[in-house]
Formats: C-alpha cells, sequence, structure tokens
C-alpha cells in the first residue's frame, strides 16, 4: 500500500487528523481502492510509530465522512470511492460548438447591454466616493440599504437593516450562512437532490451533509423529523423555489411546516432563494416564518443579469455579529461598484423592468419546450431556469449524457447533485437560459429524439 511509504516522518499536530486526510487524499487519487483492507489499528501504529490510540481517532475520523468501514470479526476496509469531482457543467473552452445545456444562465438579449450602458454613463457622473475609495463595509454599503430593503421586500422579506449583509452573489452568501450555522463535525441536512456546490463546500469545511427525502413539493416534513428524533442537527439547508435540481416549488404550509420543525429540534434553516424571484407567484419564504433562525440569500444573477454579481444574506438577529465577521474574513466587503449598479437598477425600476423580461422569455421558453418533449415525462417549476428529465429505465444517466455530447448538447447528469449515490436519481438537468432560442429548440429536439432511441453507448471513433 503506497500510502504508508509516503507518510511523513513528522506531521502536523493533530496526528490522528493528519493521518485521516492522508488515508482520505489516498482514496481521493485511487492509492486506495474501495473493497481495500486498511491494516490493523495495532499494525499501522507500529508501522508508523504513533499509538493505537491516534490510529482509532482517524479510522473514527474516517467512518465519521463516510470514507471506511469496519466489517466485525474482518477489519477495516475502504468503503467510499474519489471524492466527486464530476461538475455538473462543461468547463470553459470546451467544444465551441457545443449546444450548451448543462449550466444555469438567465437569458439574454441587447436589453442587458443598453441598461448596463446606461448605469455606466449615469454613475460616471454620479459615483460616490465611497465606493471608489472605502473598503469599510459601514462606509462603503451603508447607502445601498434602502435598495436592499426594497428588494427583500418584493421577495417577501421585511427585516432590520443591521441583518442585511451584501454579497458578491449568492455564493459568498452561502459560504458565510455555513459557517455562522455549523462547526466542523456537526450535521447539516439538505434536500436529497441538492444544489451541487453545496457537497464539496459541506466537505471543504468538514461538515456531515445528509440528504433528505423529497416529494413534489421538495422535503418531506416527516423525514425529516424522523431525522431530528434519531440524532442532533445544526442546520437545514433548503431551497423552496425552484428546487435545484429537481425544478420542484415548495407550497406555504410545507415552509410554514418547516419553519415549525426548527423550532422544535432547535436548528437553523439556510434558505437559498436565488431563483425566487422569477417565480410568477411565490409563497413568502421560510425566513417570513422564522426569520429568528433563518438565513435567508438572494442574488441578481440567475434571475437578473449574469454579470451582476450582487446578493443580499439576511441573518437572524441574534447572529448579526458572527455571520458579518465568518463575511469579513471571505470576502472583506461586497465590490461596492456592483452594489452601485445593482441599487441603481432597483430605484430606478430597471431591476423591476429586466425581471419582468426574465420572466416572459423563461415562461416562453418552458412553454416551447413542453411542446418539444409532448408526451415525455418531465420536471418544470413556474417559469424555471432548467428541466428535470427522468430516462427511461434502458438508458444508464452515463451513456445518455455522452451520447448527447457526441451529437453536440450537453446536459447534467442526476448523479451530480446527489448527496450519496443512494439518492441518485437517474435523470438529467436540461438548462433553458444562456443560449439562444432557437440553439436550445435545437438542442431539446436531439434530446427527444435520444429519449425515444433504443440505448446506444456512445461511438468511440470519432
Ligand atoms: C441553486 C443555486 N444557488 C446559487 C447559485 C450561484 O449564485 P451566484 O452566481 O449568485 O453566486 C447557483 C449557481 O448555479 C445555484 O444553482
Amino acid at each position: 500500500m503506497t500510502i504508508w511509504k509516503n507518510f511523513p516522518e513528522t506531521i502536523p499536530r493533530p496526528a490522528y487528523r493528519s493521518l485521516a486526510d492522508l488515508i482520505s487524499d489516498a482514496i481521493d487519487n485511487g492509492d486506495l481502492r474501495v473493497g481495500e483492507r486498511l491494516p490493523t489499528h495495532r499494525e499501522l501504529a507500529y508501522q508508523l510509530d504513533l499509538s493505537v490510540q491516534t490510529i482509532s481517532r482517524a479510522y473514527d475520523e474516517l467512518i465519521r465522512r463516510g470514507l471506511i468501514e469496519g466489517q466485525v470479526g474482518r477489519g477495516t476496509f475502504v468503503s467510499s470511492g474519489p471524492a466527486k469531482s464530476n461538475w455538473p457543467f462543461v468547463p470553459a473552452g470546451q467544444d465551441g460548438q457545443l449546444v450548451d445545456l448543462s449550466i444555469l444562465k438567465p437569458v439574454t438579449a441587447p436589453v442587458h447591454r443598453e441598461r448596463m450602458s446606461a448605469a455606466f454613463a449615469e454613475l460616471s457622473d454620479t459615483l460616490a466616493d465611497t465606493s471608489i475609495f472605502s473598503f469599510k463595509p459601514s462606509n462603503a454599503l451603508q447607502p445601498f440599504k434602502r435598495a436592499a430593503l426594497a428588494w427583500l421586500a418584493r421577495c417577501g422579506l421585511s427585516c432590520a437593516p443591521d441583518s442585511i449583509i451584501m454579497t458578491n452573489g449568492a455564493t459568498p452568501a452561502m459560504t458565510t450562512a455555513l459557517m455562522t450555522a455549523a462547526n466542523a463535525g456537526e450535521l447539516v441536512l439538505t434536500e436529497a437532490m441538492c444544489h451541487h456546490t453545496l457537497i464539496p463546500l459541506a466537505r471543504y469545511m468538514d461538515l456531515r451533509l445528509e440528504g433528505i427525502p423529497l416529494d413534489h413539493e421538495g422535503i418531506v416534513p416527516d423525514e425529516l423529523e424522523k431525522i431530528c428524533r434519531s440524532k442532533p442537527v445544526k442546520s437545514l439547508y433548503v431551497m423552496p423555489s425552484g428546487l435545484n435540481p429537481l425544478a420542484r416549488m415548495m407550497g406555504s404550509d410545507r415552509r410554514e411546516a418547516l419553519a415549525a420543525l426548527a423550532r422544535k429540534y432547535d436548528f437553523t434553516i439556510i434558505e437559498n432563494d436565488a431563483w425566487g424571484p422569477i417565480q410568477p407567484d411565490r409563497p413568502p419564504p421560510i425566513a417570513a416564518f422564522a426569520p429568528e433562525r433563518t438565513f435567508y440569500f438572494t442574488s441578481f444573477t440567475k434571475c437578473l443579469f449574469p454579470g451582476l454579481r450582487h446578493g443580499y444574506l439576511v441573518v437572524p438577529e441574534l447572529l448579526a455579529s458572527a455571520a458579518a465577521n465568518r463575511h469579513l474574513v471571505t470576502d472583506w466587503v461586497a465590490t461596492p461598484i456592483m452594489a452601485e449598479i445593482a441599487s441603481l437598477f432597483i430605484e430606478n425600476g430597471t431591476a423591476d423592468e429586466l425581471l419582468s423580461w426574465q420572466k416572459a422569455a423563461l415562461g416562453r421558453r418552458n412553454a416551447m419546450v413542453a411542446k418539444i418533449l409532448d408526451g415525455i415525462p418531465f420536471g418544470a417549476s413556474p417559469n424555471g431556469m432548467h428541466i428535470w428529465l427522468p430516462l427511461p429505465g434502458s438508458w444508464t444517466e452515463e451513456a445518455f449524457v455522452a451520447n448527447a455530447r457526441q451529437k453536440g448538447v450537453a446536459v447534467a447528469p442526476g448523479s451530480a447533485f446527489a448527496i450519496s449515490d443512494t439518492t441518485a436519481n437517474h435523470s438529467v438537468r436540461i438548462c433553458l437560459g444562456g443560449i439562444q432560442e432557437e440553439a436550445l429548440a435545437r438542442g431539446v429536439q436531439l434530446i427527444a429524439r435520444l429519449y425515444k432511441s433504443p440505448p446506444e453507448p456512445a461511438l468511440l471513433a470519432f
């Protein structure tokens, strides 16, 4: 077993964690394979000149991470393969000709460039000194709180100005919320098929992530309660409006039920509302039912403008300082010039205009795709930016994605969103924005033909 040869003579303390990391890396890079037996505690302690207790703690840590398992009377075995790095979208620069339905982007048109140019023109005269010369959040961003409150009110949330942290989009908001809500080793629950960046983020933060079974409205409260009864839950990460990747909408009663469970079992909620604004009729956010324990965030990149990396994180009052400190050390301050543009858009009506435009564009695209897929069952949410296509039993996800790709269309495999192999859903996610309508139609027509064809492995020779 090569990893023991690579074990350094001195390792950073605590030794158990360094050993666990080393074994975890060996699993990731394939030096240790699923099913391989690890040395006994005593054997390894002897080989590495460490105490048996240190080896036991390292193995316990790896069991906790779900990477190895002990089998009574047989020993300890690698139980999980390399960490998945299969991002659902196609990396930049690959396949210039591809109809890329793998990436989530809003629809864009010349109107977006026109509105951005107008904002630049206006701001070139009026840009505040604080937006160019200051990087202290209280100085640079205070003037934009009014716009933030107005936008959050459109999202169904009224809150105190001090509970808002402005962020460079949803991603830093999510990191800040998770850092505030849970510590290493604690349990965070989420949808069994979830927003994919949560999976590596939880791994980097050493959080335990567990998926909750879903129905047509997302998280099933009874399933959540079953878990809460059996072990301490620190936080629940949830995307009630347009769930990525399943495209489901949670109704108002369900939102209220989750808020009630959070109170009963004393956990916090992290609510991702990155797409909420594009829904035609949306129930109030969960944060409106449990503001004292919900971290709520939304951003502009998905519902208005891909390049407008700006968002709002609303935090529970008693955790406002803790969250602000965590945001400071990870991102310091949202870029003030972005805050200028977003606030100008909100206050001069451009944000409402572009939101209505986006809703109409996505509404049209959803209708067009439903027509092309006529007779094929698939999941969608109102004005959703993507659909979810369960595959016929005969196709594997891998073969379907590879065949589509070979024919010039990229779609994301469902497995990229699964918390564990057992939650995989045998489906693909198809995004509707980001490309021209005509290319989308071509891509979905090809997907429909492939769906109806007998499965074939992708051709290897071309
Ligand atoms: C569910 C969800 N939330 C948030 C984001 C990222 O948002 P932002 O670009 O504002 O960081 C994504 C990106 O695809 C997403 O799928």
